[in-house]
């Protein structure tokens, strides 16, 4: 194995700094992650992950015991030792605004400078940050360094997608740095070495596009899926199939297929928050028009969960008070426990708040469900679910979920109706065996 020497230090243990963290050591550095909320950092050192990445807490587990990982509470540790130290908390959307929090940023950025001690070493920010936050940063360290301590700051979106966290941060398809030295962009060149043998892209520019680049990446993902979305109310009122329209398209390697699923539209921790922060840091910038667009995106994707639950209503003849419904999946997406801004958790409250008796069944997410909806009924299968059901409702296409048969639900349910919001199951097949179906980008005939 390549000999490595540089010692990093990842500040925030959340989603990302967790992933990065355990990929760092897999990569052969020594990796220490600190997070100020102690019982993190406890379950962390034994492995144990707050929630859901498939393979992360096995590489955890094999780095925490073979010594290159470990986590601490304490910032004095990492800065009379790190080289490297990468900042990876959360920038979640303010309370009461559309604006991004950089409370965590600030505040992470300060202790970590107030506490580093070894010359020479280079902060890498890898939160989503509103432009120009890098530029202010860097002002702050050089204003806050200790006395006689060389630092410097660069910073390094990140790409990954949840459920596949590690695997794209092994293996990214671009790494992009935004460094303002030559010397700061041959360091972080040595610490994505293994990647850059492998001929990544390497894409090495200024702060303002480093930081503009994820929320561009971002919000084009957000458009795409929001287009065929568009397409998807006209699909539903003249007829066609938003399928097949997206089949089509996707085929002109201009547009590609990837992105284009219609359904209940997209959620998650970053792309509603993030095209919401870019839309306010233009406008703060006094650029008011150039993301204007972004709020029809917001707004096509919103209305998405509002379809899903009419829908629901014109299967249930306008009447759910008190009909059994199930719901199927309340993630963001498949793979994940993540329920911020989850399209599922939405429709499913809207659907308990009209007065449907709703029992909602998700592989991995019922329990954080549970802490922001109390309310809802959660059971632990999807025969749970099901049972007795008026009307079965897909909100997330996991796997358990696109594999179902009519023949696999007919003698639990209590009526034949289902609406797939996610627009994963045979349409045709679940008619012919007489169900009432359906789907997001189809006219429903009734
Ligand atoms: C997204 C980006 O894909 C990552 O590249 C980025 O690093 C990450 O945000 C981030 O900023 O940290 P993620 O939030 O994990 O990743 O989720 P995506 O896979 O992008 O899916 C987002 C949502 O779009 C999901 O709710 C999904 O169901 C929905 N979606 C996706 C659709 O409705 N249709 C599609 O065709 C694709």
């Amino acid at each position: 194995m390549r000999r490595v020497t540089l010692n990093i230090s990842v500040i925030g243990t959340g989603y990302l700094g967790a992933t990065h963290a355990a990929c760092m050591a897999e990569l052969g550095f020594d990796v220490i992650g600190v997070d100020v909320d102690p019982e993190k950092i406890e379950s962390l050192s034994r492995g144990e992950l707050p929630f859901h990445e498939p393979g992360l807490p096995e590489l955890i587990r094999k780095h925490v015991d073979s010594g290159r990982l470990r986590f601490t509470t304490d910032m004095s540790e990492v800065g009379a030792w790190g080289d490297v130290h990468f900042i990876a908390v959360g920038t979640p959307q303010v309370k009461g605004g559309t604006g991004a929090d950089l409370t965590y940023v600030d505040a992470a950025t300060t202790s970590l400078v107030r506490s580093i001690t070894k010359s020479g070493a280079l902060i890498v920010g890898k939160s989503t940050v509103p432009v120009g936050t890098a530029a202010r940063l860097y002002d702050l360290v050089q204003e806050q360094k200790n006395p006689g301590v060389e630092l410097s700051l660069a910073w390094n979106p990140e790409f990954l997608r949840e459920g596949f966290a590690v695997e794209d941060t092994l293996r990214p398809d671009r790494l992009v740095v935004g460094t303002r030295t030559e010397a700061d962009e041959a360091k972080l060149r040595e610490v994505y070495a293994e990647a850059l043998g492998r001929d990544t892209p390497w894409v090495s520019t200024d702060f303002e596009t480093a930081e503009l680049v994820k929320v561009a990446a971002n919000a084009f993902l957000a458009t795409k899926i929001s287009f065929i979305n568009a397409f998807a109310e006209v699909t539903e009122t003249v007829g066609g199939d938003i399928t097949t329209l997206a089949d089509a398209i996707g085929f002109d390697d201009r547009i590609g297929r990837k992105f284009l699923n219609a359904g209940v539209g997209f959620g998650g921790g970053c792309l509603p928050k993030d095209i919401r922060a870019l839309q306010t840091r233009v406008a703060e910038l006094g650029l008011d028009h150039s993301m204007k667009f972004l709020d029809e995106i917001d707004q096509i994707n919103l209305r998405r969960r509002k379809k899903a639950v009419a829908r629901a209503f014109e299967l249930l003849d306008q009447d759910v008070v008190g009909k059994k419904i199930a719901v199927l999946g309340i993630t963001f997406k498949p793979l994940s426990d993540d329920v911020r801004d989850a399209p599922g958790l939405d429709v499913a409250a809207r659907l308990f708040n009209a007065g449907a008796d709703v029992h909602v069944y998700d592989p991995e997410g019922n329990k954080n469900a549970a802490k922001r909806y109390p309310r809802l009924g959660y059971v632990d299968s999807l025969t749970e679910a099901v049972k007795d059901a008026e009307l079965v409702v897909l909100t997330t296409e996991w796997n358990e979920f696109k594999a179902l048969t009519p023949a696999d639900l007919q003698d639990l349910v209590a009526a034949k109706r289902f609406v797939d919001a996610r627009n994963v199951l045979p349409a045709a097949q679940w008619e012919a065996a007489g169900w009432t179906f359906a789907q997001l980008g189809r006219k429903f005939n009734g």
